[in-house]
């Protein structure tokens, strides 16, 4: 079945689904006397996992999460408790509203262990949760309600993308970006370099495709292997430099990368990016505080960030493109041309 093309963008409804999770947030807030023992003072984040017994990252990503609904602020480090927790979550207050809050608190999802998170630490990171057919699934649909549309539109604005001849798509799934490369330009081959387990499955699920044979899939894991090719006038990556950045070791990766490049050749990365105004996005902290949860260190890389990486590595000329209302959660489209060898 020949699958229809999507018009409109779904960053609305993605909104909707992950302030959906709110109340089970809150309610967690409620049950480890979050909102109590701020009544009492402010604190700074040490202070307050000190005295509820939690784990700091957690606690932190919990914490943005309620400054981004209003219930908390932060001023020069110390939380304190805005009116309306202090109106309706305080056990001592007339109009308390949190049984209510519980019995919206039911739903089965990733928060489910969020004070087991909060009191014991996050589980260790499974690298293979991106795998399986039903997760490849999900995040080639969800990238078809606008990501893919909008990064297409920003590579369109890049005079170099028209002279590239060989990509490579790093950690890139089953290659729904790659696929849509390639028609937009006639001349690229795509390297697909991702985990062996995606690349058996990519081959299956590709196979019909039409453009399938202008893609390579190539079995990888960064974790043993830092070998991804050469030769390339586009290096492409998704939503995959977060940890590189966390572990600080993004200007080593990039050094790589040029390495794998040609001269003048052009990196493009998608990536979701701290809010530049810095005030708390509802969605980023939600998702935030879901990465943190799961192991990961964050789903988050500033653009001052990455474009240090990338001077200290041989790029320069950047482009940018900073999405907030076209994206679900703000979103950096970034672009910069090999314009040293390393
Ligand atoms: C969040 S997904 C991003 C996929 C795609 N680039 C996108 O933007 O939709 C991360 C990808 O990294 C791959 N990956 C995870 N660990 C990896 C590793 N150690 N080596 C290579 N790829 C890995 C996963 O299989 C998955 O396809």
């Amino acid at each position: 079945m020949k699958k229809r093309k999507t018009i409109s963008n779904n960053r609305n409804l993605l909104r909707l689904l992950y302030n959906s999770y709110l109340p089970k947030v809150v309610n967690c807030a409620i049950d480890i006397n979050l909102f109590d023992v701020l009544a009492q003072k402010e604190l700074s984040l040490k202070e307050i996992s000190g005295k509820i017994n939690t784990v700091e990252t957690i606690t932190e990503a919990l914490l943005d999460v309620l400054v981004a609904v209003d219930l908390i602020k932060i001023n020069e480090g110390k939380y304190s408790l805005l009116q309306t927790a202090n109106d309706f979550f305080l056990d001592v207050s007339k109009a308390n509203i949190v049984s209510t809050v519980k019995n919206f608190s039911g739903s089965a999802g990733p928060f489910d262990n969020l004070k087991a998170v909060l009191r014991e630490g996050p589980p260790v990171f499974n690298d293979r949760m991106w795998t399986n057919a039903n997760s490849i699934a999900s995040m080639e649909h969800q990238q078809y309600g606008g990501a893919i549309q909008n990064v297409l539109a920003f590579i369109r604005t890049i005079p170099e993308f028209k002279a590239c001849k060989k990509m490579c798509d790093f950690a890139g799934s089953v290659g729904y970006f790659s696929f849509e490369f390639i028609q937009e330009n006639p001349q690229i081959e795509s390297h697909v370099y991702d985990l062996s387990e995606v690349c058996d499955l990519a081959k299956e699920m590709k196979k019909d495709e039409e453009y399938y044979n202008r893609i390579t899939y190539h079995d990888f894991d960064m974790a043993s292997n830092r070998s991804f090719g050469s030769g390339y006038d586009l290096f492409f990556g998704s939503h995959f430099l977060y940890k590189f950045n966390a572990e600080r070791t993004l200007v080593e990766f990039f050094k790589q990368v040029n390495q794998a490049m040609n001269s003048g050749g052009l990196f493009v990365s998608n990536h979701i990016t701290s809010n530049p105004d810095g005030e708390n996005d509802v969605t980023l902290s939600i998702v935030e505080l879901m990465t943190r949860c799961i192991g990961y260190p964050t789903h988050q890389l500033a653009e001052i960030d990455l474009k240090t990486a990338l001077k200290k590595a041989g790029f320069g000329e950047f482009r940018t493109k900073y999405l907030a209302d076209e994206a679900p959660y703000p979103t950096l489209l970034l672009s910069a041309v090999k314009i040293m060898e390393i």
